[in-house]
């Protein structure tokens, strides 16, 4: 890391703590000179960077101010996703998974292209660098010969794979390029991977709240799910999972580690290491998502769980649809011990990623300057993140809690719980909005009261005005259903 780099970051940190709080003044440059012992260009470079980051404003012959809605020491920090006496209740049993027709419903509305899409999970495909990767999929396919179609078969193209191994490499993972398996989107890896650990009937760990496609493919594989809490300030309760491993038949865990999608939580690298330990005495896999976790804030990746398994337990899963090519459905597993499993599922199901956008990003990571690219992807999903929190701060009632994450594009709401999130997402797809709410992130249908906001596109005025609304929604909701409440009682 730069120097401006790690004093950019300790400054971040500051403001994000609350020790340097919204509107504050930043030290002057011989004080902050003076302090770190850096030079004055340095430290010109790291406001630079905070700037970028949206943490900090310039005024005019006054310096250097804390941002509007930065960072955030927001008092509105969610709290655990369940108590202990439900934590309980809920481990105690694994449940069959019924969440289709409900998150079907609640996506058909995210879909619509004339919505305000805060309910979306993809951020705005005007963040992508479009032509210069359709100019690499033009030379690559040109390229493409006869053979590529039997040659590049699962594990897939060898220049993709090199390329990606070389990603690992560069966060310090030695990753076997033939534990690689190219899939269709990140998605298909992780479906193969359940597919490859597990047999109709067995129990599967997942978060809860949860990415909801992981309790889609429980339920189509006819598994049970077991749903430890994730909290999202600290994340996955790892004192809930080793009680479940002690009393449940668990075969498989498909958890998140970075940037978890809906709480946007980071797991500390203590916690992952604790993860992977636990998960190694048990000698059960970890289906690890990572779909999130080059979209980092601070400098460095946060290192998935990947980074510290020993035995091949891991099965680490990404793609490129977040980050540079949403609709080309290319992702991968570093499958570990399981790679050849999950190579012949890959061969038995759909045969093969398209072979022409295989190689079309393969060239683009050789040439097309994605280091660059996700550089800025990062700023502008930082500066989009102050905007929402400004927004969110300026229109929510005041007792409306939501996540700080440091990556990816989710936040979430914790609403009164007087608020129902599924009237709140009606409401809101009447006037237009999209909302991602509560019940879909759990196979017990809870979190009733809370919802997912996407902040991947870029700040305009009918995304200001959409948390407007929300913020009058979740304002008349409550009034409403609390005169109810006082009625009825
Ligand atoms: C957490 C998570 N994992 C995986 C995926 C799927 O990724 P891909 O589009 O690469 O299949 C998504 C997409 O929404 C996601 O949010």
């Amino acid at each position: 890391m730069k120097r401006y780099e790690v004093l950019a970051d300790a400054i971040a940190r500051e403001i994000r703590s609350g020790n340097l709080p919204v509107g504050s003044r930043l030290p002057s440059l011989r004080q902050i000179t003076a302090q770190h012992g850096v030079s004055q260009s340095t430290v010109f470079r790291a406001y630079y960077l905070l700037e970028e980051w949206g943490l900090i404003r310039a005024r005019e012959r006054s310096g250097y101010f804390v941002a509007p809605g930065a960072g955030i020491s927001l008092p509105q920090t969610p709290q655990p996703a369940q108590a202990p006496a439900q934590r309980a209740a809920a481990l105690a049993q694994s449940a069959k998974v019924d969440i289709s027709d409900l998150v079907f419903s609640v996506l058909e509305a995210a879909k619509h292209p004339g919505f305000v899409p805060l309910g979306s999970a993809f951020p705005s495909p005007r963040l992508f660098p479009l032509q210069r990767l359709a100019k690499s999929l033009g030379q690559a396919s040109r390229l493409v010969n006869a053979w590529s179609t039997v040659v590049d078969l699962p594990p897939g193209n060898e220049q993709l794979r090199r390329q990606i191994a070389l990603r690992y490499l560069a966060i310090g993972i030695a990753q076997p390029i033939e534990e690689i398996v190219v899939t269709n989107g990140a998605l298909e890896a992780l479906n193969l991977c359940l597919m490859a650990v597990t047999r109709p009937g067995d129990v599967v760990a997942v978060e809860s709240p949860g990415f909801y496609a992981a309790l889609q493919a429980i339920e189509r594989l006819d598994l049970r799910a077991v749903e430890i809490p994730a909290n999202p300030v600290t994340g996955l309760d790892l004192d809930a999972l080793a009680e479940a491993l002690q009393t449940q038949p668990i075969r498989a865990c498909w958890f998140m580690t970075n940037f978890q999608n809906p709480t946007g939580v980071t797991l500390t690298v203590e916690k992952k290491k604790a993860l992977v330990e636990l998960l190694a005495e048990h000698d059960i896999p970890l289906i690890e998502d990572d779909v999130y976790g080059e979209l980092h804030f601070d400098s460095d990746y946060p290192l998935p769980a990947r980074a510290f398994d020993k035995k091949g337990l891991v099965m680490h899963c990404s793609s490129f649809s977040k980050t540079l090519a949403p609709g080309y459905r290319i992702g991968w597993v570093a499958a570990g011990r399981h790679a050849d499993k999950v190579q012949r599922l890959k061969l038995m199901t759909t045969l093969s990623a398209s072979i022409p956008d295989q190689a079309g990003i393969a060239d683009y990571l050789q040439h097309g300057g994605y280091d660059k690219h996700l550089r800025k992807l990062r700023g502008a999903l930082r500066s989009q993140l102050a905007d929402m929190n400004a927004a969110l701060t300026r229109w929510l009632p005041p007792n409306v809690r939501w996540s700080q994450p440091s990556g990816g594009y989710f936040l979430w709401l914790e609403l009164p719980a007087t608020i129902d999130a599924m009237q709140l997402h009606r409401l809101a797809v009447e006037r237009g909005i999209s909302v991602a709410p509560g019940p879909i992130f759990s196979a017990r249908h809870g979190f009733r009261h809370c919802i997912r906001l996407n902040f991947g596109h870029p700040w305009s005025k009918e995304i200001e005005e959409a948390v407007r609304t929300l913020g009058s929604l979740i304002e008349h909701a409550g009034e409403a259903n609390g005169q109810a409440g006082d009625q009825a009682g």
